[in-house]
């Protein structure tokens, strides 16, 4: 369950969101000069996203969707200083809210729904003629350096699912009848401090315990204590460790 993960990662999601956060600027700098009358995002979590929008469009009113209750919750309180923004729990797969928008924006959220085409549908189904949808994707690639390790400690607990590639990504937003008007693929390297740093900060962007890096049991604890040993001795440097985010933005129109 997405919802509940999430929720419990709210309160600490901030502080651990650097990949996050460049893709939610790159989503906002993909954007063509506009001003549209309201705007719909999907997967809001703690409104990284959302503040750039702020920012870029003050007062239009945004209407911020999320699946997990309590990083609405969490939202909500945070931005309180901005009426213009309703938050509300709803699912990005299905979510209608009546009307169409101009401007649909998502960034490192869809890669967590369970069929990528049919919520890229849903948002061509909600984007305005003419309307714009960025999109940040994290894709398959992404923290490679954990799941192969994962792979070689307890290659019986194996991840249930993988994240979409830019190849899958592209074809479901085209499939839906999207025209993609600009696409930038990229490789980057973050670095942390130390291996159980690392573990840490994902644990807390709720990216552990789910399809990206939790197989069908968890690791015991000799597992894990070999994983941060095998991690650090692998993939350090005399700056700290790194790990890989693949990463996918997209601006779409709808003809
Ligand atoms: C990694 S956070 C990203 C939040 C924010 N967009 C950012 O750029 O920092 C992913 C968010 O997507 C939400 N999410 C996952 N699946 C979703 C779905 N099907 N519908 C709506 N939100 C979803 C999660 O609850 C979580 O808050």
């Amino acid at each position: 369950m997405i919802g509940p993960r999430f929720s419990a990662a709210a309160e600490t999601y901030d502080r651990h969101a650097r990949p996050q956060l460049a893709l939610a600027q790159s989503v906002v700098a993909v954007l063509p000069e506009m001003y549209p009358e309201q705007i719909l995002e999907l997967g809001s979590g703690t409104g990284q996203l959302t503040r750039l929008l702020v920012e870029r469009f003050p007062e239009v009113p945004i209407d911020a969707i999320d699946v997990a209750e309590k990083m609405v919750a969490h939202s909500r309180a945070k931005f309180k200083r901005f009426p213009q923004i309703s938050w509300i729990v709803g699912d990005a797969q299905t979510y209608w809210g009546g009307d169409r928008y101009p401007l649909i924006v998502s960034s490192s959220a869809l890669h967590w729904v369970s069929d990528l085409r049919k919520t890229c549908e849903n948002i061509f189904q909600s984007l305005e003629p003419g309307g714009t949808f960025a999109l940040g994707m994290m894709l398959q690639g992404t923290l490679k350096e954990l799941h192969d390790l994962r792979e070689e400690i307890a290659p019986e607990k194996t991840p249930l699912t993988t994240l979409p590639t830019y190849e899958e990504t592209s074809a479901a937003l085209e499939a839906a009848g999207f025209r993609i008007e600009r696409k930038k693929h990229s490789e980057e390297q973050i670095l942390y401090p130390d291996a159980k740093a690392f573990l840490k900060a994902i644990h807390e962007q709720g990216v552990t315990g789910g399809k990206v890096s939790a197989g069908n049991a968890p690791l015991t604890r000799t597992e894990l204590g070999r994983l941060v040993a095998d991690y650090q001795e692998n993939h350090a440097s005399d700056d700290g460790v790194h790990a890989t985010y693949e990463t996918a933005t997209f601006l779409l129109t709808k003809a």
